[in-house]
């Protein structure tokens, strides 16, 4: 593995953010960037050889700074939302960041996204670590967060995600990155396929009602390789509601590492297949993206790349039957999830 880095500018605090590039014996290449832990950039032989950067980025810091929408980012310290940005844990009611709605999303205002983590190089990654308060965003207990990226020959991203506090809270961590397996845009020509046969009800805000849903016959049903664009057209209120796919799909047992979705574009040949420790995999359309320059000229909106985040079901303290996203004091929160990329022999 070939790991260099240099500087990616300074934050508006006065941060200096740093890029890491690694590049495998077969000329793949990620980019990770300390601000948000972020995977910037991830390049992949098309069909005909040429590299193609699967994944949606900006050109500089300032743009991650600015913009919404979490952009290849680390997510939390709780992904995905908490209704009414507020639960209680040993008897006390925690009241967190409210930053959509009256719900708390994606860590809140000043998210796991929007910090600057330190790194050290491993032999085949970058350990990203950081230490978030008790209190910040509204979360209790301080907790220790380390994230550490692997890419290997084979072409396999793995994200090992490992958390300590020092009294107890809650964790759900994730990353963000918007898969563009086409390199450019209009995800709806894309296959998608999940390991899965049922998913999480929403409501109009995005937040689980609590039901799970049968996605069998439904638009919903990706249990064989699908075009994402076939049916998210169909009149269905829960489409209507996120305009698009924002679903949280039940791939199985927490802690056993499984596939749980493929992803496929016939436009380059590229497959990307996903396994995980995780029990939900969020699948999002990038339905309000909006219309923004990104990284070397390309131009993304709406619909052009799909978010497959591995994460506990949101919102999970208001619904005790699911798995817990508590972390008591002395234990060790972990999760692991696998992108690997191939070619495709169509
Ligand atoms: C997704 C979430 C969407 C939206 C997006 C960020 O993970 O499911 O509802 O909030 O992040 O724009």
């Amino acid at each position: 593995m070939n790991i260099s880095s240099r500087p990616f500018g300074v934050t508006a605090d006065g941060e200096r953010v740093t890029l890491y590039r690694l590049e495998n014996s077969t000329g793949s290449i990620i980019e990770l960037l300390d601000y948000g832990c972020t995977i910037r950039s991830l390049l992949v032989a098309n069909r005909e050889g040429r590299l193609t950067d699967v994944v949606l980025g900006y050109d500089t810091l300032r743009e991650y700074e600015k913009n919404d929408g979490y952009l290849g980012a680390v997510v939390g310290r709780c992904a995905n939302r908490i209704g009414g940005a507020r639960f209680s844990l040993g008897g006390k009611e925690y009241h967190l960041a409210k930053n959509d709605g009256d719900n708390h999303l994606h860590g809140g205002l000043v998210g796991f996204d929007k910090r600057v983590w330190s790194a050290k190089i491993n032999e085949n990654g970058v350990v990203f670590s950081r230490t978030s308060s008790d209190g910040e965003e509204g979360y209790p207990s301080q907790l220790n967060i380390q994230v550490v990226y692997t890419f290997t020959d084979d072409n396999c991203l793995t994200i090992d995600y490992r958390a300590t506090g020092d009294g107890d809270t809650i964790v759900n961590l994730t990353n963000h990155a918007y898969f563009a397996l086409s390199g450019r845009g209009n995800v709806l020509l894309d296959e998608l396929c999940v390991y899965a046969n049922s998913f999480l009800e929403n409501d109009a805000h995005c937040l689980p009602t609590g039901t799970i849903l049968s996605a069998k016959g439904t638009p919903f049903d990706f249990s064989l390789p699908k075009l994402i664009g076939r049916d998210i057209g169909t009149a269905n209120e829960q489409l209507d509601n996120a305009h698009g796919y924002d679903t949280n799909y039940l791939v199985g047992q927490s802690g056993k590492m499984k596939p749980v979705a493929t992803l496929y574009s016939d436009r380059t040949g590229i497959l990307m297949k996903v396994s995980t420790t995780q029990t939900g995999l969020q699948v999002y359309t990038a339905n309000f993206l909006k219309d923004r320059a990104g990284k070397n000229g390309s131009h993304f909106g709406c619909r052009d790349a799909v978010c497959l985040e591995t994460q506990l079901y949101p919102d999970a303290m208001a619904h005790p039957d699911w798995s817990s996203p508590v972390l008591k004091a002395g234990e060790t929160y972990a999760h692991t999830t696998v992108y690997a990329f191939s070619l495709a022999c169509k």
